[in-house]
C-alpha cells in the first residue's frame, strides 16, 4: 500500500529536496507549510521533477485544529518534521519567535500525531546543538552546549521527543543533526533561496558568481585551520534528502529513538569553497577579508559512522558537486521561484 508521509516545511529547501528523494522511493509526500520562508510554485517545479504535484496544505504547525483535522482527513505512514526557523542571528535578537514556532510547533505536531495514532516521526535537529565542539570529527555523543536560541531550540524538542519516547512505548523517531546543507538537485528546478541577504556562505557565493552583489566577505583568516577560514561539513541536500528516506525506512522497521548526525566527515574552508565554486562556475570569485563573525566555531565536522553504519547510508556527492550544482539552480534561477 502507498505510504503517504506528511512533510511540515516540505515548501522548504532541504523539505522539497526530500520530497523527491521521498517521491522516487515510492512514498507520496504531502506538504504542510506556512509558506513563511518558502514559495509556492516549488511545487509546479516538483511536478516536473516528479511527474505529480504533492498535495499542499498551508498552514502552521501551531495551529491544533488544523493538524486535527489534516490527521482525521488522511492517513499517514509518518511524518518528516521540518518547518522551524533557522538563522542563528534572528534566534538571538527575537528568541522567543524561535522558541514558539520550533518548540511550540514541535510539540503541537507530535501531540497530534499521537491524538491520532501516527507513531513514526522524523526531526530536523541541527549540530548546533553542539556549540563550540573540544574536538572533530564529532559523535553524537559529544556535549550539548548550543550557543545560541536557536540551537537550544533544537535541542528542547530533542530532550522532549527522548521524554515522549521512554512515556509511550511504539514511538519510532530519528533526530537527525544537520551539518551544512548546500546545493541543489540536478535538474536545477529546485534550490536554495533565502529572502534578503544571504548569512549562509553557499547562497552568498552564488549571488556573487552571478553578479547579484559585488564580492564576498570572508569572515576571518586567522583561524588556526589551514588556510587560517572557517571550516565546514558540507553535504549535498540530496545526499541529506536521501538520508531522510533512509532514517524513514529504518523507523519503520526499528523501533527505537535514534540520534544521527547527517555530515560527510570531512571539512572544507571557506577558500576550499570559493576554488570549487570557481571551478564549477568558471568565474573568477572576488573576496575580501573582513572581521570574524561573533558565534563563529573555527571548525567542525561530522563523525558520520553511527549514521553509516545505522543507516546504510552516506553523503557521497563531492563538494566540486555541490557547486556545479548550486551554480546551474542559481544561474537558471537568479530570483529563486519569482
Ligand atoms: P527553510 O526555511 O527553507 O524551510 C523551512 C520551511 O518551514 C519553510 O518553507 C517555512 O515556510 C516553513 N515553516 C516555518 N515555520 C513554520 C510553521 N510554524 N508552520 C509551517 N511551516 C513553517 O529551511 P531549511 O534549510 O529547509 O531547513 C529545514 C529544517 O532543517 C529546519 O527545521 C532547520 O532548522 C533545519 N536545519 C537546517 C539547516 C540548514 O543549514 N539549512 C541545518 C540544520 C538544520
Ligand atoms: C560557513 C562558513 C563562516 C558567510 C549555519 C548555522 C547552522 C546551520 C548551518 C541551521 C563559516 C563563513 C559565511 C559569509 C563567510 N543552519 N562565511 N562569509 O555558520 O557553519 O552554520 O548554517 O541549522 O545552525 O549556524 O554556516 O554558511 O553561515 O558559514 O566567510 O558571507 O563560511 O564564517 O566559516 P554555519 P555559514
Amino acid at each position: 500500500m502507498t505510504q503517504r508521509v506528511l512533510v511540515t516545511g516540505g515548501a522548504g529547501f532541504i523539505g522539497s529536496h526530500t520530497c523527491v528523494a521521498l517521491a522516487s522511493a515510492g512514498y507520496v509526500p504531502v506538504i504542510l507549510d506556512n509558506l513563511g520562508n518558502s514559495d509556492p510554485r516549488v511545487l509546479e517545479r516538483l511536478r516536473q521533477i516528479t511527474g505529480s504535484t504533492p498535495k499542499f496544505i498551508e498552514g502552521d504547525v501551531r495551529d491544533r485544529a488544523l493538524l486535527a483535522r489534516i490527521f482525521s482527513d488522511e492517513s499517514f505512514s509518518s511524518v518528516i518534521h521540518f518547518a522551524g526557523l533557522k538563522a542563528v542571528g534572528d534566534s538571538v535578537a527575537d528568541p522567543l519567535a524561535y522558541y514558539d514556532n520550533n518548540v511550540h510547533g514541535s510539540f503541537v505536531l507530535a501531540s497530534a500525531m499521537r491524538d491520532a495514532g501516527v507513531n513514526t516521526l522524523i526531526f530536523s535537529s541541527s549540530a548546533t546543538v553542539y556549540g563550540e565542539p573540544e574536538s572533530s570529527p564529532i559523535p553524537e555523543d559529544a556535549p550539548r552546549r548550543p550557543a545560541n536560541p536557536y540551537g537550544r531550540s533544537k535541542l528542547m524538542v530533542e530532550e522532549a521527543l527522548n521524554d515522549l519516547y521512554r512515556s509511550q512505548p511504539g514511538w519510532r523517531i530519528a533526530l537527525l543533526r544537520y551539518f551544512n546543507p548546500v546545493g541543489a538537485h540536478e535538474s536545477g528546478l529546485i534550490g536554495e533561496h533565502p529572502q534578503g541577504k544571504p548569512n549562509n556562505l553557499m547562497p552568498f557565493v552564488c549571488q556573487v558568481a552571478v553578479g547579484q552583489r559585488d564580492r564576498l566577505q570572508i569572515h576571518g583568516n586567522d583561524y588556526a585551520t589551514a588556510d587560517g577560514t572557517g571550516v565546514r561539513d558540507y553535504i549535498h541536500v540530496m545526499d541529506l534528502a536521501e538520508g531522510h528516506v533512509a532514517a524513514l525506512k529504518h523507523a519503520q522497521n526499528h523501533g527505537e529513538l535514534v540520534t544521527l548526525n547527517l555530515g560527510t566527515g570531512k571539512g572544507a574552508s571557506v577558500l576550499e569553497v570559493v576554488q570549487a565554486f570557481e571551478r564549477a562556475s568558471g568565474r573568477s570569485l572576488p573576496y575580501e577579508i573582513g572581521p570574524r563573525r561573533p558565534g563563529d566555531v573555527p571548525a567542525y565536522w561530522a563523525d558520520p559512522s553511527l549514521a553509516q553504519a545505522t543507516l546504510a547510508w552516506q553523503g557521497h556527492r563531492s563538494l566540486d558537486q555541490m557547486c556545479v550544482d548550486s551554480w546551474r539552480w542559481q544561474q537558471a534561477n537568479p530570483r529563486g521561484y519569482g
